[in-house]
């Protein structure tokens, strides 16, 4: 699918499977989910802007580069909470914005409760992080958000995404990025992504 990178890993492949198991505890699958986040990282900075830099070691001249941009790291809560500690380990120098939402239970509209955002991104790499794309209400509303204040370079990276998610995103915002580990089959008639891992914060959070 384009503007769709799906990660094939055999590591983020093992710990997907590891967090779709249901007799994975919220102990387990929170450690899990930061490890497969910092994995999908990796993937998902590799077209990052760099800029040439000369430095010296302690022995010569070496050319090497800088990233071009500060970077912005925006988890949708709560369940982006679970990948937001791994990464700021491997970009400790990020800012991190935080965008509240909520689905409702009946019509799946995703509701704002928080957003707490550098008011102008125009300068930042953002990464938007929701392990779950299901309807792909949240994203889009998050990503509104996040065009609304300036960003010009965004990616999301999501765990699971079902394709209904994924079509919604591209017909929004046609040039967002998107990082997964799987494109499930479908979504149930309560937008549960099938197979999906369950409801993420749910697991992370054992509520
Ligand atoms: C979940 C998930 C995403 C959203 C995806 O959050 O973490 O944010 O659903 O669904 P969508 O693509 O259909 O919008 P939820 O609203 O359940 O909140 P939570 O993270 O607090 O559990
Ligand atoms: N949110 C989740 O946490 N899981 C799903 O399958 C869909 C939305």
């Amino acid at each position: 699918m384009k503007g769709v990178t799906v990660i094939r890993h055999p590591l983020v492949q093992h710990n997907l499977t590891r967090l779709r198991d249901h007799r994975t505890r919220p102990q387990e699958f929170r450690r899990v989910l930061g490890e497969v986040a910092s994995l999908m990282l990796y993937e998902a900075t590799r077209s990052f802007a760099v800029r040439p830099l000369s430095v010296r070691t302690p022995l010569a001249p070496a050319r090497g580069f800088q990233l071009e941009r500060e970077v912005v790291l925006v988890p949708v809560l709560r369940a982006g909470l679970g990948m937001l500690d791994s990464i700021l380990q491997l970009i400790p120098n990020a800012r991190v914005g935080f965008i509240g939402l909520k689905r409702e239970e009946t019509t799946l509209r995703a509701m704002f409760y928080h957003k707490s955002l550098p008011a102008d991104l125009s300068p930042f790499e953002v990464i938007l992080i929701d392990p779950m794309l299901a309807t792909g209400g949240s994203a889009v509303a998050a990503m509104d958000l996040i065009a609304e204040n300036g960003a010009r370079h965004v990616r999301l990276v999501s765990l699971v995404a079902a394709p209904e998610g994924i079509r919604r995103v591209r017909l929004d915002h046609p040039k967002l990025p998107i990082f997964t580990a799987a494109i499930d089959k479908k979504l149930n008639e309560k937008g549960y992504i099938l197979p999906g891992l369950g409801d993420a914060g749910d697991r992370l959070f054992g509520v």
